[in-house]
């Protein structure tokens, strides 16, 4: 059954101020392109989450020296062509970015080969939307068993520039493919039909890359050289979001987050908060290395249904559990839509939150490609399973305040892949 937390935070009022730990998808970007370029690079507000982590250990078996010291991380790179051929494998756990990203990274490297290898939902995840233009380039990535599934193995080759339209609305798909493009001979583009979010583009303008990036048509220039600069992450729009929920399912419950990442190919969950009657109110916004971050207020007001789809979802993929929770409560039919790439995340997510919320006594109906809520129901409690994806377990969480009864959340363990301070953090904002 995996580790047990029961909770239960009956109405609990949410208040106070947070600072939510470094963006996921940002401190990522700023381990590979610190480890890609040659000499020093310093990363303040490092998320010090497993799936960060794991990116650190890939890079130290490729010969880069990773020093962190709390949130701070300090990187010194002989540079991408002249990591050493890792001696092991490189495991990149539950990380679908560290899997996706480093495909398109190790394609272009200057190594004879290496073995990436994951964690059992990670091995059972797509990987041929990267290995399809991978390959188009000349990439060399084979699997043993002639599956498109980790672990997958990648040897030296040349890369040659593409022109891709990208069939998945993924940033993962697309920063694969410019990472590989870096490394390739000419000019390489990306074209999204929804814009997913920017960071890649952001951070390789910001070490010095030659990228143009125009309403989802992204050009990079293969053959420049990075080198070594100063990063800062603001805080995780996506770890954020679930106590913004909390503020907004809690009767007289108001929330300020700073330093919060506001990039606007992140921030969808601002829409539709306002959207859902609550009350959002954005302050002090600064920009550093391309992205936005500053002051966000979340306070209760009312909970109304809303409609999810298109170009919106992207903006908000990973908060769709959590706004699901939010939906048992509008009064009303709450739809959610054009999300399929939601069954294929850490779990099928469209079923574990189906399931999950329809076992507290929502009324909530999976279809395809997302979720119809009609609400307001009453959730009872009762165990939860996490299925070892953190933004399950997260959401589990959050519902005990809302629910007659504790919650037990099978596995909660998980929340490190994301927020390793997520309870004590929840514990300080509802006053215990
Ligand atoms: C991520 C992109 C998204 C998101 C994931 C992080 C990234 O995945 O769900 O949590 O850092 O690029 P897709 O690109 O597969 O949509």
């Amino acid at each position: 059954m995996g580790n047990l937390k029961t909770i239960h935070y009956n109405k609990a009022i949410v208040s106070g101020k947070l600072e939510v730990p470094g963006d996921k998808s940002i401190s990522h970007r700023a381990i590979m392109l610190g480890s890609i370029a040659e000499g020093k690079t310093t990363i303040s507000g490092f998320l010090n989450g497993e799936d960060c982590l794991r990116t650190i250990d890939i890079f130290k078996l490729l010969g880069v020296s990773i020093e962190r010291t709390g949130t701070d991380v300090s990187i010194d790179s002989p540079g991408i062509n002249n990591w050493k051929t890792p001696t092991e494998e490189l495991y990149a756990g539950n990380s679908g970015t560290t899997a996706r990203l480093m495909l398109g990274i190790l394609a272009g490297a200057a190594i004879s080969s290496a073995v990436l290898t994951g964690d059992e939902s990670l091995s059972v995840r797509p990987m041929n939307r990267v290995t399809n233009p991978l390959h188009a380039m000349g990439a060399s990535i084979s699997s043993e068993n002639d599956k498109d599934f980790l672990p997958l193995k990648i040897e030296a080759e040349s890369l040659t520039a593409i022109d891709y339209t990208n069939p998945v609305a993924s940033a993962q798909v697309k920063s694969a493919i410019l990472f590989a493009g870096l490394h390739a001979e000419g000019t390489t583009i990306v074209r999204e039909k929804t814009i997913s979010r920017d960071h890649t583009e952001q951070m390789l303008s910001h070490f010095g890359a030659e990228i143009q990036s125009n309403n989802g048509e992204i050009s990079i220039t293969g053959g420049s050289s990075l080198s070594g600069t100063n990063v800062h992450v603001p805080g995780d729009i996506s770890s954020a979001a679930f106590f913004m929920v909390a503020a907004a399912l809690v009767k007289d419950s108001s929330i300020t987050f700073t330093n919060l990442g506001l990039n606007p190919t992140r921030s969808g969950i601002l829409d539709v908060l306002r959207n859902m009657g609550v009350d959002v109110n954005v302050m002090n916004e600064s920009a550093e290395n391309g992205e936005r971050s500053g002051n966000v207020t979340i306070a209760y007001n009312k909970i109304i249904p809303t409609e999810i789809g298109g170009s919106l979802i992207p903006r908000l993929i990973d908060e769709l559990p959590i706004i699901a929770l939010l939906a048992t409560q509008a009064e009303g039919t709450t739809i959610i839509k054009d999300a399929s790439e939601l069954r294929v995340k850490e779990t099928d997510r469209i079923a574990a939150v189906t399931n999950e919320l329809t076992k507290l006594g929502a009324n909530i109906e999976a279809t395809d490609d997302g979720m119809i809520i009609q609400g307001p129901t009453v959730l009872t409690g009762g165990t939860m399973d996490s299925y070892g994806d953190h933004r399950l377990g997260m959401m589990a969480a959050i519902a005990s305040l809302i629910t007659t009864e504790p919650i037990t959340i099978i596995d909660s363990a998980c929340i490190d892949i994301s927020y390793p301070a997520f309870f004590e953090d929840l514990e300080m904002i509802v006053g215990k």
